[in-house]
Order: C-alpha cells, then structure tokens, then sequence
C-alpha cells in the first residue's frame, strides 16, 4: 500500500516531495503503462484543483489516451491540434492560463479553464506529454510548470 503524505506548503517543497514519492513509485519497474498510471493517480491525490491528470502517447506521430484520472477523453490528438498537440510538436512545455483564449483548444471537459502540458521525451524522441487541467482560470503558475517537469523527468528515468 503506498500512502502519501505530502503537506508542504510552499511550491517549491510540494514538487520535491513529489518528486521522492514518484521516485519511490517507479522504482525498479520498467513498466511505462504502470509507471504513468501510479503517476497520474499520485498527481490527483496530491494536487489540489485538478479535474484531469494524465498520459498522451505519442504513437506514429499521433497523441493517443495513456493512462489518467478524470472524465472520459478524447482519444487521439494530431500534432497540429490543441495544447496538446502545440506541446507535442514544440516539445516545450504549454502553460495556458485560460484555455478558451488558446486557438485549437480541444474541450475534452467543459469544466476546463487553465491547462498545463509537458512533453516526455525518451532517447531523443517524443514519448508522449503530461496533462494537467484545472477548472480555475491561471490555476498554474512557473513554479508548477518546474515542478512538473522535474516529475516528468523522474518519470523519463524510468521509461
Ligand atoms: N485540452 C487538451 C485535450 C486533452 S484533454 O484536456 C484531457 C488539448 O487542447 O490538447
């Protein structure tokens, strides 16, 4: 049984608790559908005003679902669409204060006001991206996109 316990108040030492609990999550399993599974359900135990946490694959050049948390969604994501798709295609990440504004949008749930993507990379090539969305306008801010991409590269180390 894993149960977390991650109380830190200030951005900065909420990422790195979170980055020791994935850390101990991964840990000698080479599996990626089970790494991003436990991943995705410790990033929506754990952070708070989330309705979407999850995994896109990155499969012939095209997003397919991973493994998530949230309301069923779509399943395929072009490059050349959506947040998702801007992040796959930049590998940098997408930091969207208010999705409505973000040509291309895709509304997989219309609760969905802010939106955090980042993109995993494996041996020089795109794995996939993270996705996180919010119903709070601006929810993310520069401290959860480090944060979050220092998850992303816990996560990169065990693929
Ligand atoms: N909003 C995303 C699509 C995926 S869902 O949010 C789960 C996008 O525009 O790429």
């Amino acid at each position: 049984m894993y149960d977390f316990k991650i109380d830190a108040t200030d951005k900065a030492a909420f990422y790195d608790e979170m980055a020791k609990a994935l850390e101990a999550l991964v840990a000698g399993e080479p599996d990626a559908i089970a790494n991003m599974a436990n991943a995705s359900a410790l990033i929506m135990e754990q952070m708070a005003d989330l309705n979407w946490a999850g995994f896109y694959r990155n499969v012939d050049g095209t997003l397919v679902l991973g493994p998530f948390q949230g309301r069923a969604a779509c399943i395929r994501i072009p490059f050349d669409k959506g947040v998702c798709g801007a992040a796959a295609a930049t590998r940098e990440t997408q930091l969207v204060e208010n999705v409505h504004a973000f040509p291309g949008h895709i509304a997989c749930d219309a609760a969905s006001r802010s939106e955090l993507v980042v993109p995993i990379m494996k041996d020089g090539e795109l794995f996939g991206v993270l996705d996180l969305d919010s119903p709070t306008p601006a929810r993310f801010d520069a401290e959860d996109q480090a944060g979050c991409e220092k998850l992303v590269k816990v996560l990169e180390a065990a693929l």
